[in-house]
């Protein structure tokens, strides 16, 4: 049943999801309040219970891949009290954190950080509620405002309206074939769910367990280690379709590509210039693994060697023909594309590191696509429409084919969000000025 939650109040922007994308928003829209002399009526939508940014990855030793000077807000004004700095300052960690001498907090302490800057933003955020869809209303032949339907814990469906949606819901894990058919199964699951689902595993009790991790992307690098080190009975093979894990190119002059500078270029291009740029920056991000901990890796594989335990194989040039699952365990044929050999192998637990898709805007929007241009957007992430969407819809996380490989990464956060700050004020003003007109028009 339909809860119409404020349903008088049209709130000037609703956020959807509250992760690192709309975070920096609340902030940036903050900062706007100052020197615009007015505040925009805005709250955030978040589908988890309290913040978390992904919770079940979190394992130790997960470090950032990015500097903690591109946290949410130092780019645009380090002065701002919601920076990594500040946060350390306040949780008494400044000076130890400066002797640890690195630029890349573990990902548990930015996680705090972000969950420290949340807790000041309780008052706009509404946890516990998953975005269902957003609805046109019309008013007259014009789409004037959306409603955005979400659903709370307990099942209830409610209903809240804004002039303006910024749809920041991030990645879905990408499940790849021949795994569709087993998602049931808990002994097959996405990285996404790391920490939940390997909890109940036998290796977690202390019983021997074979685990297949597919993929060899970071997801992949770090779920090896995790169970390598923290699950003595975990015996672990890393299948990988490419001929080797790769490094990620973090060198200094390709992380250009990252600075919020570059969206400018990346933006200013031909569509098909920009699917080359990120075609040859793919290596920044995608595909692969920070070269130390390759490095570890084979440290570790080369231990083994020498021990004579062959605990962990990394299988490269594997192509996965079909997996079934009995109770004996989940059976995959796999496929050696060098030798073109087939062999079965059965494991208890079966991680997908597949990577993400960006597709969870298209769901959410598919009540208003029809006004929508193929979800195209403009340089300030607000999509293109037909003219009688009067309500506006932007896109974070959404958009990495126009604004390069940085879109659904922290690295132009701050840069932004005050963008899409700035285009919301302006269309609150445009809104403001049309109302009288509207009125005389008897709207
Ligand atoms: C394991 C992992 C580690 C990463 N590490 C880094 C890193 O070190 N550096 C870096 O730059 N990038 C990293 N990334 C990339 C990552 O995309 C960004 O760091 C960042 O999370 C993007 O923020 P976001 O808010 O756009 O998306 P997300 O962080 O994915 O947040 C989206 C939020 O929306 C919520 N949501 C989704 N659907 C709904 C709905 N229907 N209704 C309500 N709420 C919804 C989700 O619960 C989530 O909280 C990492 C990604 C992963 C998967
Ligand atoms: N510490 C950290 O900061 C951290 C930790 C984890 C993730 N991340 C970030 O999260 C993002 C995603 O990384 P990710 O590792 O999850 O994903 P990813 O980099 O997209 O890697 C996905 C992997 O899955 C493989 N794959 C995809 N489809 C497949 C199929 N059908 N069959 C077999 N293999 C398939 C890919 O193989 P191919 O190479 O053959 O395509 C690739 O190795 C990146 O931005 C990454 O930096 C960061």
């Amino acid at each position: 049943m339909m809860n119409a939650l404020n349903s008088k109040t049209v709130h000037d922007v609703i956020g959807i999801g509250f992760g690192p994308s709309n975070l920096a928003l609340a902030i940036a829209l903050e900062e706007l309040t100052h020197s615009e002399g007015r505040s925009l009526n805005s709250v955030f939508i978040e589908k988890q219970a309290d913040y978390r940014w992904h919770g079940n990855t979190l394992v130790g030793g997960s470090e950032m891949q990015i500097s903690f000077l591109k946290d949410l807000v130092s780019l645009r004004n380090p002065s701002s009290p919601y920076s990594f700095v500040n946060y350390l300052h306040r949780h008494g960690r400044l000076v130890d954190f400066i002797n640890l001498g690195t630029f890349y907090p573990s990902r548990m302490e930015f996680n705090d950080y972000l969950c420290w800057v949340a807790g000041h933003f309780n008052s706009q955020a509404h946890y516990g509620e998953e975005v269902l869809r957003i609805e046109p209303i019309n008013v007259g032949s014009e789409v004037d405002h959306l409603r955005v339907v979400s659903r709370d814990q307990q099942g209830r469906e409610h209903a809240r309206y804004a002039r303006a949606v910024v749809v920041s819901s991030g990645g879905t894990p990408r499940i790849v074939e021949p795994f569709n058919e087993l998602m049931g199964d808990p002994r097959v699951f996405h990285h996404a769910q790391y920490l939940s689902q390997v909890s109940s595993l036998p290796c977690a009790a202390g019983k021997p367990t074979r685990v297949a991790i597919v993929g060899s992307g970071q997801s992949a690098a770090e779920a090896f280690m995790d169970l390598h080190a923290s699950y003595p009975c975990a015996r672990v093979d890393m299948i990988v379709r490419g001929s080797a894990l790769k490094p990620a190119d973090d060198t200094p002059f390709v992380n250009d590509i990252f600075s919020p500078a570059y969206t400018d270029l990346v933006f200013d291009q031909p569509p098909q210039e920009r699917r080359k740029l990120l075609q040859e920056y793919h290596n920044t991000n995608y595909s692969v693994v920070d070269p130390q901990l390759i490095e570890r890796i084979y440290g570790i594989l080369y231990q083994q060697k020498v021990s004579g335990d062959l605990r962990h194989n990394v299988l490269c040039r594997q192509q996965i023909d079909s997996a079934r699952t009995t109770d004996q365990g989940i059976e995959l044929m796999l496929h050696d594309l060098a030798t073109d050999d087939r062999r079965q192998h059965r494991y208890d637990a079966v991680i997908l590191a597949t990577g993400y898709e960006r597709r969870s805007h298209r769901d959410l929007l598919a009540p208003v696509e029809q006004h929508l241009k193929q979800f195209d957007v403009d340089r300030h992430y607000r999509a293109l429409a037909s003219p009688d969407l009067k309500a506006a819809v932007f896109l974070q996380g959404f958009c990495e084919a126009s604004h390069g490989l940085s879109d659904t990464l922290l690295s132009v956060l701050p840069a932004r969000s005050e963008e899409i700050g700035r285009a919301l004020y302006a269309l609150s003003e445009t809104r403001r000025l049309e109302q009288p007109l509207a009125a005389l028009a008897g709207i």
